[in-house]
């Protein structure tokens, strides 16, 4: 599976796409709130992948919860699946925790679902299939 994007936490969304932009040396591709995230997403293309900013629109957010108990840096690998549903299902037969039953309406125009990463060496693993 391809990696579509690596997700990192950010605590401030302006200050970290100048800083991206600069490390990059490339704008800002798009930014778009994602409300089943709680969050607002910046994304950089790096040649075949992406680089997704998130920060917290609500206090509520998973966003926000990471960033209080392990402060900025990478919360997420995103892999890029042709069929989410029969992904999903493979998985859950492979014995991995999906944390939702239904894949949410992600950034992107993609749909998602999120991997616990309790069995995935602490990392949390994003499913993403790209809305047709
Ligand atoms: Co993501």
């Amino acid at each position: 599976m391809r990696i579509d994007h690596v997700g990192i936490a950010v605590a401030n969304l302006e200050e970290a796409i100048r800083l991206y932009s600069r490390l990059l040396n490339k704008p800002c591709l798009k930014r778009e709130v994602v409300e089943s995230q709680q969050a607002e997403t910046a994304f950089f293309q790096t040649g075949e992948s992406k680089i997704e900013l998130l920060s917290p629109t609500s206090e509520d957010s998973v966003i926000s919860r990471f960033l209080n108990k392990c402060g900025e840096g990478v919360h997420h690998i995103a892999f890029e699946t042709a069929d989410i549903k029969a992904e999903m299902e493979r998985l859950r037969k492979e014995g991995f925790t999906l944390l939702s039953d239904q894949p949410a309406e992600g950034a992107n125009g993609k749909r998602i679902v999120f991997l616990h990463p309790k069995e995935i060496t602490g990392v949390l693993v994003e499913l993403c299939e790209t809305i047709e």
